[in-house]
């Protein structure tokens, strides 16, 4: 293995509380005339997001120059903006975390979907490549069949059947990243929370607070991930080698209501977790019965595992709010 994966993760217990920086979230290089050369020197894309705050957040922590784009700094439908912005920021790697990430709205906008996760992930793999530039693409899990895959994780080399036009927009960027930059890795994650994003586990939080019963799902099962783990993942993902696909997702499994169940516990709120099945709530979009994510790499980290991922979250959040 070409780097520690233990290493990594202890630094990444719960304890290890990033307060998001907004100035440097901010931080805007699309203006300058040419930044000056950098070792290191990583461009988050999609910073305003869930993810991508948090990435830019560990990454300087760990000593890299980070310039956090958000989409009004960078906005990835256009390869001449992209190329233009990447040219003059001159990284050496890109982290993309920006999507299109509501699954249901894409049943029905398809084509606007795809121009973000597919051609938008399409165009920074041709920037990057023109460019001689790292690119770390966070993809998903909608990308896999979701069934119960015998009930073990899938790995890397499972067949992609995405069952969603989210899943088929976001395999279309996995296969445009592939081949338009040799220097990729494509690291797919499933059921994320954390700070700055809206998600499952804060609205357990928020429903816990207002009503004495929650109807929850317990028929889908998958790997709850906390946005500081897999940050830190990236982050050290970022200055690896390792290129292709790799799976980074919370270790261990649960269903939706068992994460409602757990979290509820920790909060200590007085509610009645109820199990539900898929068909007491109808979307647009099919879910994945199975989400659960493993690696057969030996060159990419293992994630903490969720409940240390819950606990850290649910910890930040208190403290948000004391
Ligand atoms: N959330 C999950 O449960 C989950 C699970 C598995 C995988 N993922 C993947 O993880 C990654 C990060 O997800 P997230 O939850 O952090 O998503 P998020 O909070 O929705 O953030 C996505 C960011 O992308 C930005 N964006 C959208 N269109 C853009 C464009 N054309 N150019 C540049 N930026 C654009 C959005 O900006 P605006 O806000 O301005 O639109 C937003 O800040 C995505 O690749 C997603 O597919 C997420």
């Amino acid at each position: 293995m070409g780097f520690s994966q233990q290493r990594s993760v202890s630094r990444l217990g719960p304890n290890m509380v990033i307060r998001p920086n907004k100035n440097a979230l901010d931080r805007d290089d699309v203006d300058v005339e040419r930044a000056a050369p950098s070792q290191k020197r990583m461009v988050v894309v999609g910073a305003g997001g869930m993810l991508g705050h948090r990435v830019a957040d560990i990454a300087r922590v760990h000593g890299w120059d980070v310039v956090a784009a958000p989409r009004q700094t960078c906005d990835i439908t256009s390869l001449s903006g992209v190329t233009t912005y990447l040219e003059q920021v001159s990284p050496t790697v890109v982290v993309n975390c920006a999507a299109w990430t509501d699954v249901d709205g894409a049943e029905e906008h398809e084509a606007a979907a795809l121009a973000i996760n597919g051609e938008g992930a399409g165009n920074l793999a041709k920037a990057t490549a023109a460019l001689g530039v790292r690119l770390i693409h966070v993809s998903t899990d909608y990308v896999l069949r979701g069934d119960d895959n015998g009930g073990r994780p899938y790995a890397e080399d499972a067949p992609t059947d995405p069952q969603s036009a989210y899943g088929r927009t976001k395999l279309a960027g996995e296969r445009l990243v592939a081949e338009h930059n040799p220097n990729h890795l494509i690291c797919r994650t499933a059921w994320l929370f954390g700070e700055g994003g809206g998600n499952f586990v804060d609205t357990m939080v928020r429903l816990a607070g207002e009503r004495d019963r929650l109807d929850v799902v317990d028929d889908q099962t998958g790997s709850p991930t906390w946005t500081g783990h897999l940050a830190a993942a990236l982050v050290q993902l970022a200055g690896s080698p390792a290129t292709g696909i790799a799976h980074l997702a919370g270790a261990g499994q649960v269903t939706w209501c068992g994460l409602a169940a757990e979290t509820v516990a920790l909060i200590g709120a007085d509610v009645e977790v109820h199990p539900v099945t898929t068909d007491a709530f109808p979307r647009p979009a099919p879910r994945p019965a199975w989400s659960v994510l493993g690696s057969t790499r030996d060159d990419v980290p293992r994630l903490p595992a969720w409940r240390d991922g819950l606990s850290a979250h649910l910890i930040e959040v208190n403290a948000a709010h004391a």
